[in-house]
């Protein structure tokens, strides 16, 4: 096979910008290897830390109606990571490895699960601005390089629009109701406007895998690119329920058609991404207790696998006889 100066073959990135996808059998640089279980193996925990915040809501939802929405979204949450750490299997990172990786900190996940669900409002916000970050950041890697995670994207963004809408759908019962509801919501979207504006990650200039990710067609846009988009298409729906963004900077540009907003509070970003937010600590205990209070049903579903192989094993024996 041709190599180019970077060790990458030539034919493999003609394959990436013809729109091929690259499935788990094919050959693949070692480098495109581990950008992918980087950056998937940070999606999957995401979604796996992601049921945290809002799942302590589910015993305090105040009706049935709520409660069944609740569980379905923080269910669907787990389904999406279960996707994802399979899809991280066919890249040779077996589950303990992927989840050994979470809880030594060695592997991130996204800044927004750091911050605590103080109200039922937040539930709200979390589902409505969250889960509208993940539809915009999400839907276009339906339509990256790697097979598996492409594939994984189209179903996880179905449910992700089911969960933009409950969240929006909750806040606006809010703001329709008393002054002290309509208080509680604008207080929620105070504390996870900025944080949600950060989920997009570093500026692009600060931005150290975007430009061999996107060669590779691991990420299709840049940060910035889908900051904006999410920007553009928030601050509409956030004017449209009476509420009002917590930037004193904020303006509509008339010439490029964008808003414009004050600036990101980088270094927040930074201490929370390593490991220094307001939960972190919380978060990796929760799932480090998970991990170690299920290792009885670990241990059961691989004797149960073990049984059932070396039945088949015996049954093919007596059918050879
Ligand atoms: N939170 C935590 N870390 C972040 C981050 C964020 N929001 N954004 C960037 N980082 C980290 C990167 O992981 C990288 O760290 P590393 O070098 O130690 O791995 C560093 O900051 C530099 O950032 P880059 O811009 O160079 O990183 P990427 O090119 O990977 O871009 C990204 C970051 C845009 C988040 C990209 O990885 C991505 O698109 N990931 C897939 C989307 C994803 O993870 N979605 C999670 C959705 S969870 C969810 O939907 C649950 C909800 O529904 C409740």
């Amino acid at each position: 096979m041709r190599r180019d100066d970077n060790g990458h073959t030539l034919e493999f990135q003609q394959r990436i910008d013809r729109g091929d996808k690259i499935e788990p059998q094919d050959w693949m640089p070692e480098s495109y290897r581990q950008a992918l279980q980087r950056q998937m193996a940070q999606h999957a925990h995401s979604e796996y830390v992601g049921m945290l915040p809002e799942g302590r809501w589910i015993t305090r939802a105040p009706s049935l109606h709520r409660k069944c929405i609740l569980l379905a979204k923080v269910q669907d949450e787990a389904g999406h990571a279960q996707y994802l750490y399979s899809a991280l299997e066919s890249l040779g990172l077996s589950r303990e490895q992927a989840y050994g990786q979470l809880l030594s900190g060695q592997a991130k996940y996204l800044n927004i699960f750091n911050y605590p669900a103080l109200s039922w409002a937040d539930v709200g916000m979390i589902g409505w601005l969250t889960d509208g970050a993940a539809i915009v950041n999400q839907v276009p890697l339906s339509r990256s390089s790697y097979g598996p995670y492409a594939r994984a994207m189209l179903r996880i963004c179905q449910e992700e629009s089911f969960h933009h809408r409950q969240g929006f759908d909750l806040v606006r019962k809010l703001v329709e109701g008393s002054p002290d509801q309509r208080e509680m919501a604008q207080e929620a979207l105070n504390r996870w406007w900025w944080p949600t504006v950060m989920v997009f990650g570093p500026p692009d200039e600060d931005s150290v895998h975007s430009q061999r990710s996107m060669r590779w067609g691991i990420k299709l846009y840049s940060n910035d690119t889908l900051r904006q988009k999410f920007i553009d298409q928030t601050v509409p729906q956030i004017h449209h329920l009476g509420l009002s963004v917590p930037d004193e900077h904020l303006r509509f540009n008339q010439e490029t058609g964008h808003y414009e907003i004050g600036l990101i509070d980088w270094d927040e970003f930074q201490r929370v991404i390593q490991g220094n937010g307001q939960c972190n600590r919380d978060r990796i205990a929760a799932r480090r207790h998970a991990w170690e209070s299920g290792a009885w049903v670990r241990e059961a579903a691989a004797c149960y696998a073990h049984k059932q192989a070396a039945r088949l094993t015996e049954r093919q024996g007596e059918q050879n006889v």
